[in-house]
């Protein structure tokens, strides 16, 4: 939900404005701008279209600054064009500002600031806040933009520079991330911490409702009220190649590819192979609260509340307790009732989806406790629960979620079977099982992704295919869901997601030789039912893909191509079952050209409501 970034330093900052914006692209790639300051006042260059075609028109128009400001767009209000694209200007052009975020109120501030004589160029909701900043400035960037903000209501990232008092970005929060990154000479700030890397490992997060001056030799922090906040720098401990693509022609590839190992790092240190044991140490809540709860609700969106339902699965089998998964926008339309006895857990990759954030907000008034499950232990959600469950997957820069959700998955089975011990209900045989178990599926994942290019093939002969459904039941019925949803994200292909069960009350009207059904189809408590999908669809002339175990000679025998999956317990299959939707979502995208990593409409951060 766009992308923002800025430095404040001595040398050219162009450059590397502009290779920050290509980190954060997968923010948001409608349109993108830069600002920049220098001897000749304030200059911009903006373009409809993605990063490089900003990079383009600046080589062809160049510009330089020591201090500047740029943004990578996802519309929400005025559609992509060149006059909507970030920063905005005053009315003297002496003021540039760019927003993350949705300015709620920005009618009726646009109503006035027009009666006040203040000439609007663009159809954007921000464009309100640079004209605050107009009007209440007098010489200072910092008090203007503080005064501005009280008038705002929505959520805001904001930055600004202005000519009438240089040298200094001014930046703004109420919601959406704030990153500053303390250089040397230098200081720096962006949505996230990737940008940052290429520049330094010492950063500090903007709260809610604080200021940030940001200049040449450091950063000052203080609240909206003015109020002088102290912040300590964190030192980040990601590698700058962890954003690399290594060798793959797209971040998914590599993201898909490297899950095994995301596996592996998650369960790292948190099992004990001899008594089965599950250690969350880091997760900041006591185990008390585990043995005290009646109930846990799973609280996220897209492909995160699927991994909450596979979540569902796990605690339910292991821990015996009744769990509700809520996408997070509904349940903060509901009527949701919660008690004390009520463990809630958040799960999102970004920690940062806007309607996940404010559910949980909700869910801490009355809940007992609240996790946030997330792959970005300094996000807005880790900071504010009660405690955090980290992924441990490495940046994930494809829009389409992979590696994150494995391991969201990953971790969600380490916390139902810590879950299960501290409550007696799951004995210490069954214990080690399990966790031996899962401790051989990163090896289980390897041998399925080396089965690649068989993948490949199909994906390609199923290339003409314009309809799909995904068939699973139980736990893989989470895994249909999150198939199709892959296969519409990046292929642009209608595909549906349907437990088997729900077959035959609609979606079979569909099937004709012109609909593909992808069925998953492990030999676990369901096989038999899944089966009898496949035969139902076979009888209507419905062309069928399956995963299945290998050597599943039934599943051979009833299936036009098998993607096979070596044998695993069968609460786990879904780490082995995703694996083949995934590439085949990816090498559809991908032979049809299509932009993998940043596919049209979506952003990978939902920061607005
Ligand atoms: C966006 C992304 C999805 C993601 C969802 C939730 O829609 O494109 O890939 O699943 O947001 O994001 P979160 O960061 O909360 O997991």
């Amino acid at each position: 939900m766009c992308g923002i970034i800025g430095c404040a330093g001595v040398r050219d900052t162009v450059p590397g404005l502009i290779e920050g914006l290509r980190r954060l692209e997968y923010r948001g790639y409608d349109s993108a701008g830069i600002a920049v300051l220098n001897g000749d006042g304030l200059e911009r260059r903006r373009v409809k279209g993605k990063v490089r075609d900003l990079a383009e028109e600046i080589r062809r128009h160049p510009i330089t600054g020591a201090c500047g400001i740029g943004h990578t767009r996802w519309a929400t209000h005025g559609r992509p064009s060149e006059d909507n694209a970030h920063p905005h200007t005053d009315c003297s052009g002496t003021i540039a500002l760019l927003h993350n975020g949705i300015v709620e109120n920005y009618w009726s501030l646009k109503e006035k600031l027009l009666a006040e004589g203040h000439v609007f160029k663009t159809e954007t909701d921000t464009e309100v806040i640079v004209h605050l900043v107009e009007k209440h400035f007098h010489g200072s960037l910092e008090e203007a933009l503080r005064a501005a903000v009280k008038e705002l209501e929505g959520a805001f990232a904001v930055a600004c520079i202005s000519s009438r008092d240089p040298g200094k970005i001014v930046a703004a929060r109420n919601g959406p991330p704030v990153v500053v990154g303390f250089g040397s000479g230098e200081s720096f700030l962006s949505s996230d911490i990737t940008p940052l890397l290429a520049h330094t490992r010492r950063v500090a997060y903007l709260g809610d409702g604080e200021i940030a001056v940001l200049e040449p030799s450091g950063v000052r922090f203080a609240t909206f009220a003015g109020a002088p906040v102290e912040k300590t720098a964190e030192t980040i401990d990601w590698e700058p190649a962890m954003i690399e693509k290594r060798g793959f022609e797209h971040f998914m590839a590599k993201e898909i590819f490297e899950q095994a190992d995301v596996v592996r790092d998650t369960l790292k240190s948190r099992v004990s192979l001899d008594s089965g044991q599950v250690f969350l140490d880091d997760l900041g809540i006591a185990p008390d609260v585990f043995r005290e709860v009646s109930r846990v609700v799973l609280i996220a969106c897209g492909t995160s509340y699927h991994a909450g339902l596979v979540g569902k699965y796990l605690l339910e089998t292991l821990g015996h307790v009744p769990v509700d998964v809520e996408y997070a926008s509904e349940l903060r339309s509901r009527d949701f009732a919660m008690d004390r006895e009520t463990l809630v857990l958040g799960i999102s990759q970004s920690g940062e989806t806007a309607d996940t954030l404010a559910a949980l907000r909700l869910a801490r008034e009355k809940a007992r406790a609240v996790l946030a499950v997330t792959n970005n232990t300094r996000s807005s959600m880790a900071r504010e629960a009660d405690g955090v469950l980290d992924l441990h997957a490495g940046p994930e820069i494809g829009v389409a979620a992979t590696k994150t959700f494995v391991g969201q998955m990953a971790a969600l089975a380490l916390f139902a079977l810590a879950f299960a011990q501290a409550r007696g209900a799951l004995g210490e045989e069954a214990s080690r099982t399990l966790v031996q178990e899962l401790q051989r599926v990163p090896l289980k994942m390897d041998r399925v992704l080396g089965g690649a290019a068989a993948i490949e093939r199909a994906a390609r002969r199923f290339l003409d295919c314009e309809h799909y459904l995904f068939l699973g039941r139980w736990i893989n019925f989470p895994i249909a869901l999150e198939g199709a949803l892959k296969l519409k994200e990046i292929s642009y292909t209608h595909a549906e997601g349907y437990a088997g069960g729900e077959m035959k009350h609609g979606p079979i009207a569909l099937i004709d030789e012109g609909m593909t059904t992808l069925a998953i189809v492990p030999h676990d408590r369901v096989y038999e039912k899944m089966l009898s999908n496949i035969a139902e669809v076979k009888a209507r002339n419905g062309r069928i893909l399956a995963v299945a175990f290998e050597g599943d000679e039934r599943a051979r025998a009833a299936a036009e191509e098998v993607f096979p999956i070596p044998e695993t317990h069968q609460l786990f299959t879904p780490f082995l079952t995703v694996l083949p939707l995934q590439l085949f979502a990816y090498y559809a995208a991908s032979a049809k050209g299509f932009d993998v990593d940043q596919p049209r409409n979506l952003a990978k951060s939902v920061t607005v409501e």
